[in-house]
């Protein structure tokens, strides 16, 4: 069964041809990063506009890649929330206009749930459930437990900024730019972590609390000069990366091991932190399961991937995990 995965939730639009949900024939995305960063973020009005310009191009080109005609293609998955409105408008409307005139099958998938499903896409067996998923992006950081497929309850979220939204503002305030993630981790690969930043633990929930880090790094910049001074900034960067990775790693552990799951997944753009990563395969007691960074970021492989599990399905998965933005829509 091959599926096409369509993604615009936030900046990169997306297209990907999988195959019963594991293999993946093409995997295209177009990142708008460029033009974003002169703006420090993303501008949705921007983004919008941008995703009009490269969505058709960006779908062809992954048939193509495939080696893949259109009726060859068995379903349509597109992502429905969360994410930006005007993003989102773009890729659902033109998986519906697909669906309508090629006749396929259309399922709407939850953001989240597809980066989970970026753990089908490795070279791996396939996870084993139960499993702990630790979501990490740019708008969250939440554990889920996976019991089957569409089957998730979330543990815990973060109460205030997300993991990657910390690491994008700690950029900003260190003047390293756009995205901040990978602009941290390579500060970072030149210092050392000598500052003592805090570590919200939230003992007894599984929530996670980002934003006392990011303020205490910003802090620390007011009272220390760090202009021109590039090592002491890769040790602030080292330092603040460190906080996050040992929350994130601990709270994560804990909670697997409290569960007695099977395996712990990780996703999500942070995911793709090799200093997170090296943590988790070095010290996790339980097997892992840790995406490419390719699939770790925003693209539509891991959405077809979910969409195979949901045509697949029989019955409608528990709703157990909230959407966010859309609550009232089906995941299947
Ligand atoms: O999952 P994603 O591509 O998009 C969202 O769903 O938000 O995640 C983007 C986030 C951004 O905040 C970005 O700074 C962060 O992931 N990120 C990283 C790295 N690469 C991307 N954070 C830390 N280290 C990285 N190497
Ligand atoms: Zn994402």
């Amino acid at each position: 069964m091959r599926i096409l995965g369509i993604e615009t939730s936030c900046d990169e639009t997306a297209a990907a041809v999988v195959e019963n949900g594991s293999k993946i024939l093409s995997n295209v995305v177009a990142s708008q990063i460029e033009i974003h960063a002169r703006y420090g973020g993303i501008v949705p009005e921007v983004a919008s506009r941008q995703h009009v310009l490269s969505i058709v191009p960006v779908i062809e080109q992954a048939l193509r890649s495939a080696g893949t005609p259109w009726q060859d293609i068995d379903g349509v998955a597109v992502t429905f929330g969360p994410g930006l409105a005007g993003s989102l408008l773009v890729g659902v409307n033109t998986a519906k206009a697909i669906a309508l005139s090629k006749d396929l099958p259309l399922t709407g998938v939850n953001h989240l749930e597809a980066h989970i499903y970026a753990n089908w896409l490795t070279e791996e067996a396939p996870p084993s459930f139960p499993s702990l998923c630790l979501i990490i992006s740019g708008g969250h950081s939440d554990l889920v437990l996976m019991k089957g497929h569409g089957q998730f309850e979330k543990l815990g979220r973060t109460r205030d900024d997300a993991a990657g939204e910390a690491f994008d503002k700690a950029a900003r305030i260190l003047g390293l730019g756009y995205p901040g993630g990978p602009a941290i981790e390579q500060a970072a690969s030149q210092g050392r972590p000598s500052v003592p930043f805090p570590r919200a633990w939230l003992k007894g929930s599984s929530d996670f609390s980002f934003s006392g880090v990011k303020t205490a790094l910003w802090h620390f910049c007011q009272k220390n000069d760090l202009s021109g001074n590039s090592s002491l900034v890769a040790d602030v960067a080292a330092s603040f990366q460190e906080a996050i990775v040992d929350v994130l790693f601990t709270k994560t552990i804990n909670a697997a091991e409290e569960l007695k799951v099977k395996q712990v997944l990780l996703s999500g753009g942070v995911a793709a932190n090799k200093s997170l990563t090296r943590r988790f395969l070095d010290s996790s007691p339980l097997p892992l399961s840790v995406p490419p960074p390719h699939l770790c970021t925003d693209n539509a492989a891991m959405v077809a991937a979910c969409g195979y599990y949901h045509l697949q399905s029989t019955r409608p998965p528990t709703r157990h995990y909230d959407l966010d933005v859309v609550p009232s829509l089906s995941l299947g």
